[in-house]
Formats: structure tokens, sequence, C-alpha cells
């Protein structure tokens, strides 16, 4: 400790370092920049009295010097920071910045961790998500799931301890990483009610369920178990321990619809086994952006295997039906490859060897690394292939880590990422997006630093607006949930993708001010709010909303910051028909889905919030991005065309009429003759724009069947057999 300090502060008393320099007003808390009294850097600094006084306020008495700490005072005030108590003051780092994402990632850990359970256990995800006030400000979140459970002994660690988990030390595809969401959630929770994190568990039918109230202990970072005498409680198997959830009040589904049935009245299997959490907290309930509703919605796109039971703060219940019952394919867990190592890492990996030569070393703990490249890179860096690991010095592993940089091994492979796939990101928007067309595309895998991803894009095309699509209940809701400063500001925030035009084109056509207040408007401001909401075409000037997902989890913040965006901006949506401003998002009805499927994704942040710009990753998300826009400008032409066509026969069809009767009287032709010539110009008309012929209805006006020319990957429905507000995937009141 001592050796440690005396390294410490040697700059700052000694020469010229400049980090010396700067770490003074840090170590001595000078209160003001002192960046112009630092003594020119050949100087030895002298911390004497001389340098302190200009400290004091001239005001203040002489005599009253300012209390010098000694190094001995400062050794007594050294501590250990648990983690717990680091994430408790940083909770911002986690997501828990304000009380209406504090209740979104509270929700958003416990989906991600029962995603992530269900899929690892080969289980078809069906999970329960339900939010409840219980005091103003004040939320209770529970999320179960029908996953494999969690065995008695890890429960309170899982819940009460942060930084454990089972996914931090492998190298696959998953939601969570860290090992510190849920147990942050529940500490926050903790923190905010005083309400201890509930978890029911169970693993068979057979066997008891557990039941643990749980809270941490933020000094220790360890979990302290509150009910059965800091044992928890046991639920007995079958029909016994459905009463003893229903008598004690424990909050439990143990029946949910079998999934073959449509109907509403299908019958009820039982639960074999799953988790619950439960946590109470201190948040903010609002629909519109950032929200809850919008994170579910948008993990059903991503996620065509999951259903999910919803009930909201108000109690409406909302089911996201699954639209497959495939799951997506196991990741593999891989070891890391050569070129993602850093050189710090690799002289850790050297030294934990248990291989008793360098070319088992090299062969045994990296991806893609055979006995030839090993010997390659050993060659480079002049290391025998027979050396022992465990004595390979700091210059020979540098020396390794070169070498490694310039072998030339071939890319990770990639069965540890599972992306969605093209057929299911169809069925997950069209389950979830109004629209008539759509299109997808998955990318072969590719490589940043060693790592393995896969881009996938989709793109849903027309439907109708937001805006137009809420009832006015709603927007009443809506509207009295709001702190937005002005209507036009509450338009905004709460509907994506309509733009600042069309939020104004709104206000215009309601003979609204911009800057009138959201929450104070009357009932009749409403209903014609709601009317121009209706009528606003706002496909024109509505920007492409850009759905952000990293290992099928949606991104809801920061969008500016994400490689996502910035691709999607740069991209030129002008040569695919789109209108699109420099430095914009490209303007249509149109829903843009994006996925980044990594083993590790890079985010800008601990929050896991926006990813970053490599360029490899750039590069992908371009191509990915061309392949819809390419698919949706052929759809989009062969449509004008289509119209062209259909018009051209109306103006062909219209005078017919006329040319037969003028010829027919010039040649004198009977009504019989007549007809015949008639019927014989529609034909020839009907020839010269067989166009629309194939691709209208019998109205004329619809698109109805697609041909082989728009590629595999799209899909286009007749917006006349599917009427736009019936949405059949939304199943209300099936909670059981
Ligand atoms: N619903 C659940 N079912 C089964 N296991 C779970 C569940 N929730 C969490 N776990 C386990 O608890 C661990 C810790 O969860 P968490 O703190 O969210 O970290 P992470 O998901 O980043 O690993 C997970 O790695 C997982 O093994
Ligand atoms: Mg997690």
């Amino acid at each position: 400790m001592r050796k440690v300090l005396a390294g410490l502060t040697t700059p700052a008393f000694g020469h010229s370092s400049s980090r010396g320099g700067d770490a003074r007003p840090n170590t001595f808390s000078f209160p003001r920049d002192l960046s112009c009294q630092r003594p020119p850097p050949n100087l030895p600094m002298v911390m004497d009295d001389t340098e302190e006084t200009p400290e004091v306020p001239e005001s203040a008495p002489k005599e009253k010097r300012r209390r010098r700490v000694t190094a001995e005072t400062m050794a007594t005030k050294q501590r250990d920071i648990s983690v717990s108590e680091f994430f408790a003051k940083n909770r911002h780092l986690l997501g828990f910045d304000n009380p209406r994402k504090a209740l979104l990632t509270a929700v958003k850990e416990a989906v991600d961790n029962s995603l992530d359970a269900c899929e690892e256990g080969g289980i078809v995800p069906e999970l329960w998500v339900h939010l409840e006030t219980t005091a103003p400000n004040r939320y209770k979140v529970g999320v179960q799931d029908n996953g494999p459970g969690i065995v008695k002994k890890q429960i309170p660690l899982i819940f009460g301890k942060l930084l454990y988990g089972s996914k931090f030390h492998r190298l696959r595809m998953s939601r969570g990483q860290q090992g510190i969401g849920i147990s942050a959630a529940g500490m926050y929770g903790m923190l905010t009610t005083g309400k201890p994190v509930k978890i029911v568990s169970m693993t068979s039918p057979r066997k008891p369920s557990h039941y643990f109230e749980i809270s941490i202990d933020t000094k220790r970072n360890m979990p302290e178990i509150i009910n059965g005498r800091g044992e928890g409680e046991e639920i007995p198997a079958g029909e016994k321990g459905h009463q003893a959830v229903a008598d004690r009040g424990i909050e439990w589904v143990t029946h949910y619809p079998t999934p073959s049935d449509a109907k509403p009245e299908h019958h009820l299997q039982h639960l074999k086994s799953g988790t619950r959490v439960t946590i109470e907290l201190e948040g903010r309930y609002q629909r519109g952006r950032g929200s809850v509703d919008e994170y579910l919605e948008q993990t059903a796109i991503a996620n065509p295997h999951v259903t999910i039971h919803y009930i909201d703060p108000e109690g409406n219940a909302k089911t996201y039906l699954r639209s497959t019952r495939e799951l997506p394919a196991e990741p593999q867990e891989i070891k890391p490859h050569p070129y993602g190592i850093e050189l710090g890492q690799l002289v850790t990996m050297l030294k934990d060897s248990d291989s008793g030569s360098m070319s088992q070393f090299l062969t045994s703990s990296f991806s893609r690394v055979s006995s030839f490249v090993a010997q390659k890179i050993c060659e480079t860096a002049k290391i025998s292939t027979r050396a022992h690991p465990k004595r390979i010095g700091r210059q020979e592993a540098d020396a390794l880590y070169q070498a490694i940089q310039v072998t030339k091994i071939p890319p990770p492979s990639t069965d540890c990422i599972s992306p969605i796939g093209e057929a299911l990101i169809l069925k997950g928007l069209h389950q979830q997006v109004p629209g008539e067309f759509f299109a997808a595309a998955t990318r072969p895998p590719s490589v940043y630093r060693g790592n393995p991803f896969v881009i996938e894009v989709g793109l849903a095309y027309g439907g109708a607006s937001p805006t137009s699509k809420v009832s006015a209940e709603a927007l009443t809701e809506l509207l009295s949930e709001s702190d937005a400063r002005s209507l036009r500001q509450f338009l905004l925030n709460t509907f994506d993708g309509i733009g600042s035009a069309g939020a104004d084109k709104i206000l215009k056509e309601a003979r609204m001010g911009p800057r009138q207040t959201a929450a104070k408007l009357g009932k009749e401001d409403i209903a014609k709010l709601h009317a121009a909401m209706k009528n606003v075409n706002l496909s024109e000037g509505q920007s492409v909303q850009v759905l952000r997902y990293a290992n099928r989890v949606p991104l809801q913040f920061q969008p500016a910051a994400c490689a996502i965006t910035q691709s999607v901006i740069s991209n030129n949506w002008r040569a695919y028909g789109l209108s699109q401003s420099r430095g914009q998002l490209p303007s249509g009805p149109i829903t843009l889905m994006v996925h980044m499927a990594s083993v590790w994704v890079p985010f800008t942040s601990e929050s896991k919030e926006a990813i970053a710009s490599y360029p490899e990753i750039l590069k992908e998300l371009r191509l990915g991005l061309q392949a819809v826009g390419r698919n949706l400008s052929t759809f989009l032409n062969q449509r004008k065309k289509v119209q062209q066509e259909g018009e051209r026969r109306e103006i062909f069809l219209r005078y017919l009429g006329e040319v037969a009767g003028a010829v027919a009287s010039i040649k004198g032709y009977n009504d019989q003759s007549k007809k015949e010539l008639y019927d014989q110009l529609v034909d020839v008309a009907k020839r010269r724009t067989a166009v629309a012929d194939v691709q209208l209805d019998d109205r004329g006006k619809k698109v109805q069947t697609a041909g082989d020319d728009f590629g595999e990957n799209v899909l286009i429905v007749n917006q006349d057999i599917v009427p736009q507000d019936d949405e059949p995937e939304m199943q209300d009141g099936q909670e059981n």
C-alpha cells in the first residue's frame, strides 16, 4: 500500500510529468481551476504554504489556515467500494436515470432474462408482463416466464448480488451479458420503495416451487433473504400449490392457453416450469416513444416466436401472439478469435494456460487456429512452438501479439450467432406493423475486431401513420399523461416518425396553435385534434421510422449516436424513389427494422443504447439497407406503372364509346356491328394497358399479387383484403 502511495505522489512533487500537474487540483482539492497558476513544466512543484495562500478568501482572517490532511489521515479513509454501492450512486449508468426510464429498464431486464432463459432451455417462450400502480408514482412490475426455472440455491445470488450471472464468461450471442441487469433493477426498487424483490421459481411440475423475498445488502453486495426465516418458502407441487399460492396472495400464473388454439375458448395447459420476478419501484408510466408498450411491441417484431401477455397500469390486457413456434437456432459458444484479443488479455491467458507447448496453447485457446497457423504465428514471433506458455516473457508476448496481427487467420465461425432470418423478419413485421409491402435481407456473417456479427434489415412500406391509429380515448389519456410543454412537442414526442412538418400539418388542420399546452386541452379541442390526426395524410412528410435492435433487444434511446441511424441517414434513398434531405432520415410511410446480432455488440456506453460505428459494421449496414431499398424501388416503380397504365386505360375507355359511335354512323353500321367494333376496340385498349391488368384487382385500384420480379424475400399485402384497422394479432382479454 505504502509503495503505491509513494508511486502516486512522486510525479506531483517531482518533475515535469503533465499528468502530475493535472493531478494536483484533484489531489489537493483546490476549488478552482489552477491551470494558469501551474508552474512551468520544468520547475519542481513544491507544495508549500505560499501556493495555498491565494485559496484563502481575502475577507477571511489570516490565521484561519486550511487544515492540512496528511497521508496518514487520508489512509484511514481508504475503503473498498462495493459494486452495489457504486451502481446505487451511478444508477444512470444502468438506465435508471429518470422514473420513466427506470420503469422501462426494470421490465426490459426481466423480459430479456426470461427470453434468454427460455431459448437456452429450448422452450417456446410465453411471457406475462404485469404493471400495477400501488401509489402515486409507484409501480409493481411482475414478469413471469415458462422458462426452465432457477434452482433454489442460485435464486438469492441472481437477484441479490450485482455482477453475478452465467453469460459474462462465454462468447455466445445472448441478450444479457454483464450479470448486472435484474439485480440492479431489484436494488433500484429497494432503494426507492424499501420493498424487497419477490421471486417464484419452479423447475418441474412434480417438485415444489420456491418463493423468495430478497433485498440487497449494498455494503457487502450480498443478498438478504427476508421470508421463511432467511431460508425462503416452499410451495408444494400440484393443486395444493395452486391453493397455497392463492391463499398467500403470491402472484403466479399456473395455467395458460394451449398454443395450438387460436380461439378464445381454448382449454388451458399447466405451467411446467418458470420464473416470476416482482419488483416494486418508483417510476412513471407514460405511453409513446421510449415506453414499456413500445418496447414490448418492438420485442414482438424481432422475436416472432414469443407470446407476451401484457397488462398495463390501467388494467388493459393485450396479447402479442407469436407468429411461429420455431425457436431461433441455438447459438454455439466459441473461443475468442486471435484478432480480437488484446495484449494484456493474451498475457493473462498465457499465465493461466495449462497447455504444455505454445502450439497447443494457440490451437486450444483460440478459434480458427490450426497447428499450421500456430506454427506460422510462432515462426513470425521467433518463439519455439514447443516453448512453455507460462514461461513466455513480456517481450515475447508482445512479439506474439504482433505476429498474430500479421498472420492470415480465417474469420471466426458464425454458428455462435443466430440471426432472425428473412422469413421470420417478414412475419414479425407483418404481424405488428401495418403495411402493403414488406422486404427483408439477412447479410452473410462478417467480423469486426475479431467478433463475428450479422446485420439484418427489414422494411415495411405503407399502412396508416401512427397518428391515425390512435383512438379518441387513448388520445385523451396520452394528453393527460404528457408533460410536453406544447402541443407540437406532444405530437413529436408521442408519435414516432411524424416529423415536425407532420405535426404542423395536424395542428393547422385542427386550427390549433403550436404552443397550446397539451395537458389543458378541453373535450372539444381533443375531438378536433383527433379528427385532424385521422384526416391529415402524413405519408409524404412522414419520416422513416427506424427500429434498432441488438441481439433481438430493441434500442430505444440515443438514436443519433448509433451506427444504425447514421448509416440509414448516409444511405442515398432518393435512388429508390424516396425523398430525403441531406443529413436527414428519408421520408415516406416506412418502418425500417435493423438488427445487429453478435457475440459482443459494441455499445457506446454501459446502458447499452447505441452501437459503435466500426467501419466493418457500417459497411454491412449499408449493404443490408441497399438490398431492401432496391426491393422497395422495384415495388414502387411497378406500382407507378400500374397506376399510369390504369389511368391510360380509363382515358381509352372514356372515348371508345364515342369512337365506335362515330365510326358506326360514317359506315352506317347497325347496333350489332357497332357493339362488335366497340368490343374489339376495348380488347385492343386492354391489351395495350395489360400491365394494369396483371397488377390490378377487379376494381382497378390496388396491387393484388406479386410477380417473381420482386425477389424472394418480399411480401405484398392486398389492402382490400386485410383492412387496416382490423388487427387480428391483438386479442384482448386473454389473461387467465
Ligand atoms: N427468468 C430467468 N430464468 C432463468 N435464469 C435466469 C432468469 N433471470 C436471470 N437468470 C439467470 O441469472 C443470471 C443473472 O441475470 P442478470 O443479472 O440479468 O445478468 P445477465 O442477464 O447479464 O447475465 C443470468 O445470467 C441467468 O443465468
Ligand atoms: Mg440480464
